[in-house]
């Protein structure tokens, strides 16, 4: 299951307090056009979108088996989680209004900190827009949700991943151990990005 960071913020109840409320009221506009709250009317989309292979199998948190009952159930226990101020399921739809991609953000607000997943439909994949969508993403988390730490994790056979985590400016901090929903461990690399770097980076 997702993991906090391997930093430890401290955070002050306000700025916890803050973090939950964006979190709750999450604010999609900066995530572009497409970009829409995961909900049942996704359900059919979504598991047409995990069920293929290139999309889902280097990611470690996503229930399985994929079928509507367990992607209807995981869509459910994320808005719970959003309710606390402390998950995210955004879905993003192509010009034809299907499910063209995901991301699960995680985020531990007395940490001030946050963790992404998601992966794009396979024929979006290879085509250069993973970079700028990730750091599209980085961005609203910082921004959006005002979380000071990010980070993530990629299976140590994803060279695509790395690259894309890389180029956003994260800092490689070795391996760590990923746990599936099953209990079984995946071994990953771990990056962490603060705001502040990211912020400079950005100019
Ligand atoms: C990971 C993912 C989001 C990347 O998006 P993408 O649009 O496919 O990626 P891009 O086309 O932007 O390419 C990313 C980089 O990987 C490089 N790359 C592609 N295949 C590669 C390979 N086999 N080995 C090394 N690098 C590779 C690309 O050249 C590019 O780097 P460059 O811009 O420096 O040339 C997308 O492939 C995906 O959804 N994959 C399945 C799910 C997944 O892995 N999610 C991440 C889990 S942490």
């Amino acid at each position: 299951m997702s993991a906090p960071p391997k930093t430890v913020l401290t955070t002050t109840p306000k700025e916890e307090a803050a973090i939950r409320q964006a979190v709750r009221s999450a604010d999609l506009s900066l995530l572009g056009p497409g970009a829409r709250i995961a909900g049942p009317s996704h359900i059919e989309g979504l598991v047409a979108l995990l069920s293929d292979p290139a999309v889902s199998a280097p990611i470690y948190d996503l229930p399985r088996p994929i079928n509507p009952q367990t992607v209807g159930a995981w869509i459910q226990e994320t808005a719970r989680l959003q309710a606390l101020g402390e998950a995210v399921l955004v879905v993003t739809l192509d010009s034809e209004g299907q499910v063209a991609g995901y991301s699960r953000f995680t985020v531990w607000p007395d940490r001030a900190s946050a963790e992404i997943a998601g992966a794009r439909r396979a024929d979006l994949q290879n085509l250069g827009g993973g970079k700028s969508g990730a750091a599209g993403s980085f961005n609203w988390m910082f921004e959006a949700l005002g979380v000071r730490l990010i980070g993530v994790t990629a299976a140590t056979d994803n060279p695509r991943s790395a690259k894309v985590i890389e180029a956003a400016g994260f800092v490689s901090m070795g391996q760590r151990d990923a746990i599936r929903p099953d209990g079984t461990v995946r071994a990953s690399f771990y990056w962490e990005l603060t705001r502040e770097a990211w912020m400079a980076r950005r100019g």
